[in-house]
Formats: structure tokens, sequence, C-alpha cells
């Protein structure tokens, strides 16, 4: 068959689009991997920025508030809302900062946790946490199921952590001490 002029300037012209559609193809999807990229590595920092100031908040509330607080007589317990001379647990504090917060929820979990509500509550969270206590890393973020997780690994950083812990009436560890870890400071984003 002989190529007409015509037909060679619609196969050239048709050359060229297939060329521009399948470069912006490739650009539109090498841009939308670069930007999940950055989302995600976005997504991760915030997660440990904020779980690295609530454990400086939990940390200046253990060691400077609470020990402050019972020099002059008073303590930690967890009924402090009806105790007239008791503040908050350090575990309260960081629940209490959670409430305060919409979009995600602060807690802890616990390796032998005093509640059931402070287990670890998927697999994934179980497997992270025997990862935290392996000690190779103090910090993780994940994705589980629909939402984004960080968790820090907790240690008793005060004698007192562990002799509230022995001695709580739900407790099925009565040997804690000073150093030990006891779990983590989970936070968990609303998917
Ligand atoms: C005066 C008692 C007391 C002190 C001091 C205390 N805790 Fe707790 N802790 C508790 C209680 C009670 C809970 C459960 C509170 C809740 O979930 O509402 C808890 C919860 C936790 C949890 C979640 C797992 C679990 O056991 O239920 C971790 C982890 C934890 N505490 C670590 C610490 C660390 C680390 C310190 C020291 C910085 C500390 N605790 C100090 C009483 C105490």
């Amino acid at each position: 068959m002989r190529i007409t002029l015509p037909m060679k300037r619609w196969i050239g012209m048709s050359s060229i689009m297939i060329t521009l559609v399948a470069g912006a193809a490739l650009m539109f999807s090498s841009g939308q991997a670069a930007m999940t990229k950055d989302t995600k590595l976005d997504r991760d920092a915030m997660t440990k920025y904020i779980l690295a100031t609530v454990k400086a908040a939990r940390t200046i509330y253990t060691q400077s508030v609470i020990r402050k607080v019972k020099a002059s007589g008073m303590k930690a317990s967890e009924d402090w809302v009806k105790e007239d001379h008791a503040v908050m647990l350090p575990a309260q504090f960081v629940k209490a900062l959670g409430y305060e917060i919409q979009g995600y929820e602060l807690s802890l979990v616990g390796t032998d946790p005093l509640y059931k509500s402070n287990e670890p509550k998927t697999p994934t969270e179980k497997e992270m946490l025997s990862r935290l206590a392996s000690g190779k890393e103090n910090m993780v973020t994940f994705q589980d199921g629909t939402q984004y997780k960080g968790m820090s690994a907790d240690f008793a950083i005060s004698q007192s952590c562990a002799d509230c812990h022995n001695q709580h009436p739900n407790t099925k560890k009565r040997d804690w001490k000073k150093g030990d870890f006891m779990g983590a400071i989970i936070i968990r984003m609303r998917g």
C-alpha cells in the first residue's frame, strides 16, 4: 500500500500525540509516587514529633511535678479526682492530654498491663511492642489497618513507677524495678 501525504501527516500527528499522552501519564504517575512518599514521610515525622512531645511532658510531670507534690505530703493516685490531696498518675496525664486533642488517640500499652484496656489492641501493635522490648528501637511508626500509629518505648524512669505497679491490686507482676521496659506510649491516628 502506498502511503499518501495526508496519511503520513496523520501518522506523524498520532505518534506525537501518543508520545505526549504517554509522557504526561508517566510524569503524573511519578509525581504521584513522589507525593505519596512525601505524604508518608510527613505523617511519619509528625507522629514522631507528637510522641516525643508527649513523652517529654510526661517526664516533666513525673520528675518535677509529682516529685514536688510528694515532698509536700501529697501523692499521685488513681482516684485523684475524689481525693483531696492527690494529683493524677503519669498514665492518666498522658490519656488526659489525648482527650484535649481531636484527631488522634493518646494512650499506653503494657507488656503486663494493670487493665485490659491497656493491652495491645491488634496483632501488629503486639508485634511492635515486642520490637520495642528487644531494645533495638525506641520508637516505631506503622500503618495498622485504616489507622496510622506510633509507639514510643516506656521505661520505669523512677523507682516510684515500679513500686506503684508492684503494689496495685490488679498486678500480675510484682518484681518491676527501675529501668525496666514497661510498655509504650501509643498514638493512634483516626483512619
Ligand atoms: C501511683 C501509681 C502509679 C505510678 C507512680 C505509675 N503508674 Fe503506671 N499506671 C498506674 C495505673 C493505675 C495505670 C492504669 C491507669 C489507666 O489506664 O487508667 C498505669 C498504667 C501504666 C501503663 C499502661 C499499662 C498498664 O500497666 O496498665 C504503663 C506502660 C505505665 N503505667 C508505666 C508507668 C511508668 C513508666 C511510670 C513512671 C514514670 C508509672 N507508670 C508510674 C499506676 C502508676
